[in-house]
């Protein structure tokens, strides 16, 4: 199989650690984690990915040190409003994903003129996940079925989860060395391919998604079925 990914997505983990190594505050390392991201969606674009997830802010990492919260706070309306001209000029649409209560009117208002300013864009969507969790997006989804006496089923749940304007990930990336999901898209992940990089995420360039994406085309995806059952189904041109 040589298929690109339709859609990756990124656990951005390591900024601490690589301003620490430099002996630079972790702030530094969140900056430098953002050009690392821009660079990376330029790349993706560029390879045909027409999805990309990334986890820019946890549910839980609101638990950090208060100075670190609202550097990222900080950081991130500044970037947002910066990265506009530059997502325009390359086709990218950009969501964002996850509980806005709690976001501070400036970073609402950010988030709400770079979903409006390149909302008819089509190259590439960006979902940015930021003060999300996966628990969380699967309550709200819940609460949403409840609150609207739907039906509780696997399509009726999946259409009102947060990322229900995309097909689920083929392939997670988690930066940093760390093997977990850290409540990233726990539901979503249900039948993606994992490819854990030891690179620190404002390390992770061109070369190192080349490798993520060649490591997935390397993977038989079974879905639970066999793999005879597979390689009929690739003789025979079918996906069913
Ligand atoms: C990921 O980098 C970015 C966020 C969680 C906001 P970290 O800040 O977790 O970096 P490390 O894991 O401490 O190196
Ligand atoms: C996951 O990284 C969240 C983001 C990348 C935004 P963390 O650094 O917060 O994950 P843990 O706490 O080490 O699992
Ligand atoms: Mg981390």
């Amino acid at each position: 199989m040589s298929q690109m990914p339709h859609h990756i997505a990124i656990v951005m983990d390591g900024n601490g650690r690589w301003a620490s190594k430099r002996y630079l505050p972790r702030i530094a390392g969140h900056k430098q984690g953002v050009d690392s991201l821009r660079r990376c969606v330029r790349a993706a674009g560029q390879c045909g990915v027409k999805v990309l997830t990334v986890f820019a802010f946890s549910s839980e990492n609101w638990s950090r040190p208060a100075d670190e919260v609202s550097g990222l706070m900080d950081l991130f309306a500044l970037a947002i409003g910066r990265e506009i001209p530059q997502l325009m000029a390359d086709g990218v649409r950009i969501c964002f994903v996850g509980e806005r209560a709690g976001l501070s009117p400036r970073v609402l208002a950010g988030i709400e003129a770079a979903e409006r300013a390149t909302a008819s864009n089509t190259k590439l969507i960006l979902n940015v996940c930021f003060n999300y969790g996966g628990r969380w997006d699967i309550v709200q989804a819940a609460a949403r079925l409840a609150a609207q006496g739907s039906a509780v089923t696997e399509q009726t749940l999946s259409a009102a989860m947060s990322l229900a304007h995309v097909p689920d990930p083929d392939l997670v990336v988690r930066t940093g060395g760390e093997q977990r999901i850290s409540n990233f898209l726990l539901w979503q992940s249900a039948y993606s391919e994992f490819y854990f990089s030891d690179k620190l995420w404002p390390e992770f360039d061109e070369a190192e998604l080349d490798r993520a994406i060649a490591s997935f085309q390397q993977r038989e995806r079974r879905f639970g079925k066999t793999s005879g059952q597979i390689a009929a189904q690739a003789a025979d041109g079918s996906s069913s």
